[in-house]
């Protein structure tokens, strides 16, 4: 049985959260995630230069006020000035609570001394801390890896520091920044974070499957989980893990049928949520990774993804998009959610 994780006042419906996702976890996303019982889902991550965030692509990002609660939205950046103002900010548009990225690997990111950067600078990260949990009456939660380089795999130090600082949830992907995403996460560090910390803590990284998430739940004995890239094209993956936790039985697949119009769903909102210049290529990707999941051969033939690409229209791509989820092979369930 799940042990129910809190997060500030808010009790979550399950420990097993959508990872913040640039380019994935838009609105339609969380809402499908959600759907299929996700705990908690975040916004993607949105600099804390409140002057972008009138650009287009940031404009998508914010949350808006009849999302699902709790609304979660995620900020980067170094300054804690700047970063106190664009948690201010998040409050005032209905965020209910706020992570903060010290994980993200990328090169753009880190060479601003944001992201994962920051955990190479405690003293930093402590300012930081301390002015965005001063400037908003929100819980605050910060996502960070295991630590900037595999010599100095200081996520304990950080832990502490997000600890003392009144951090309401701290989640740990399990690889340094060194590692990028390649091998595979370890959760050594993870559970040794767990054993010296009194706040929920949230463990990330390659789990993959319901016995993964059992699995790392009992060997870490973290009080959540955050699922991230295995939820592409599989959303239903939150009701199998969340089954699988409570009953510790194996929950049958979700039909075939259910897995179509799930997806069909999915994109007829991506083509309501976005504006005609951006809608058919945010559906290009979801739609691809559905193709993906639910072909047997893994990945669908680059042929029937080429006829749907080519599709001019909204209505179009998706009567493309059903006509061929119609003509896959019989469902045979793939290994990694069994
Ligand atoms: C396409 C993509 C975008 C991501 N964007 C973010 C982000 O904006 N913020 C963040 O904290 N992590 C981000 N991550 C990292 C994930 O939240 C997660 O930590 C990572 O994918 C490992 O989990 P997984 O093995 O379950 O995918 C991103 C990962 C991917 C694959």
């Amino acid at each position: 049985m799940q042990k129910p994780l809190h997060i500030g006042p808010y009790r979550l419906s399950s420990n097993i959260l959508l990872a913040p996702m640039a380019g994935l976890t838009d609105r339609p996303y969380r809402d499908i995630c959600r759907s299929f019982g996700a705990g908690l889902t975040t916004a993607e991550m949105i600099a804390s230069d409140v002057s972008l965030w009138k650009s287009k692509k940031s404009s998508t990002r914010l949350i808006s006020a009849d999302e699902a609660e709790p609304r979660c939205a995620q900020i980067v950046g170094t300054d804690p000035y700047t970063m106190a103002e664009a948690a201010r900010r998040c409050a005032d548009q209905g965020v209910q609570i706020l992570d903060i990225n010290m994980g993200c690997p990328a090169k753009k990111i880190c060479s601003k001394a944001a992201g994962s950067a920051l955990m190479q600078y405690p003293k930093r990260v402590e300012a930081i801390l301390a002015s965005i949990i001063t400037a908003v009456d929100l819980p605050i939660t910060l996502k960070i890896r295991t630590g900037w380089a595999n010599k100095n795999k200081n996520a304990l130090e950080i832990a502490h520091i997000a600890e003392e600082s009144g951090i309401a949830a701290l989640s740990i992907h399990g690889r340094s920044r060194e590692e990028g995403f390649m091998g595979h996460a370890e959760y050594e560090t993870i559970r040794a974070v767990k054993r010296q910390a009194h706040i929920p803590i949230i463990a990330n990284g390659d789990i993959m499957t319901m016995q993964d998430a059992a699995f790392i739940l009992k060997y870490t004995q973290v009080d959540g989980l955050l699922l991230g890239r295995i939820t592409k094209g599989r959303p239903w993956i939150f009701e199998e893990i969340n089954h699988y936790l409570n009953t510790n039985k194996v929950k049958a697949p979700l039909p075939r049928a259910k897995q179509i119009n799930a997806a069909i769903e999915h994109v007829s909102t991506i083509h309501r949520h976005y504006n005609p210049a951006l809608r058919m290529a945010v559906a290009r990707k979801h739609l691809a990774c559905y193709l993906n999941t639910m072909s047997t051969q893994h990945t669908v033939n680059k042929e029937i993804l080429k006829n749907i690409f080519i599709a001019k229209t909204p209505s179009e791509q998706l009567e493309k998009f059903s006509q061929a989820l119609e003509d896959l092979p019989p469902i045979s369930q793939k290994p990694a959610t069994q």
